[in-house]
């Protein structure tokens, strides 16, 4: 959505808030022992106790609050009975809607240790989303985004995954801009307006950059079983530089 009034920024302010402190109270709950269908249930809580409804959930009847991703699952793992374990990759987004407006935020973390590897490309990772969310400004076009994320990769050994990109967001989940990539498409020459609503999730990989739909109908893995992380965040573009609403 392209934004209209106080009223939208206000709207989108709030919902962006309440999946940011969602995302926060979840990854500091995170610990080895505890099921992710334990640590959904935290963002379950949050979600309740702030009125936001999960997105997944209730447009597309996910079988989670959120959705929590064990490497090599990257995107829409399901929170179940998985013990979480000492130095596992995982990946939690979270997506929600309050008043008619939706918010999208991500982070990948190691559970309880230190991991060299997979804080290296956490880093790696994590600035690439910051440079991406740089390059989105007014008048400039959407292909400036890809081109951030998939430099930031490049220049730390990585390679972005292909299949996955960010999108317009803001009265629904996803809306136009439907895709956002991860890569330079010089073609790609969509113009950022003022006010527009983007959710931009880069996600770099140790492979080749594809992924694969595992046997339960959601959860997306790394084809090749490599290691890859994300993180996202909702923000409206301006000619400066953006607001993040989920920060
Ligand atoms: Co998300
Ligand atoms: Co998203």
């Amino acid at each position: 959505m392209i934004i209209e009034n106080e009223e939208d920024i206000a709207g989108l302010k709030t919902i962006g808030h309440i999946c940011a402190v969602t995302l926060r109270k979840m990854m500091e709950a995170v610990q080895p022992g505890m099921t992710t269908a334990e640590l959904d249930a935290i963002g379950n809580e949050v979600f309740e106790k702030a009125g936001a409804n999960s997105a997944p959930m209730n447009l597309y009847q996910f079988p989670g609050a959120t959705c929590i991703s064990v490497s090599p699952v990257i995107a829409h793992g399901i929170p179940g009975d998985h013990v979480l374990r000492e130095g596992e990759l995982i990946n939690i987004d979270v997506s929600a809607e309050m008043n008619g407006y939706f918010g999208d935020t991500g982070a990948s973390m190691v559970v309880a240790a230190q991991v060299p590897e997979y804080e290296k490309i956490i880093a790696a990772t994590k600035s690439a989303l910051e440079k991406a969310v740089q390059a989105a400004r007014a008048g400039q076009t959407i292909n400036n985004i890809g081109k951030a994320v998939q430099g930031e990769a490049r220049r730390n050994g990585y390679d972005v995954i292909y299949d996955l990109t960010g999108h317009g967001i803001g009265r629904h989940l996803h809306e136009e801009p439907v895709q956002v990539f991860n890569q330079f498409k010089p073609r790609d020459r969509y113009v950022l307006k003022e006010g527009l609503v983007l959710a931009i999730e880069p996600f770099l990989t140790t492979g080749k950059g594809h992924v694969t739909e595992e046997a339960d109908g959601w959860s997306l893995r790394t084809t090749d079983r490599t290691i890859a992380a994300q993180f996202e965040h909702t923000i409206i573009v301006t000619k400066d530089e953006p607001i993040i609403l989920t920060a």
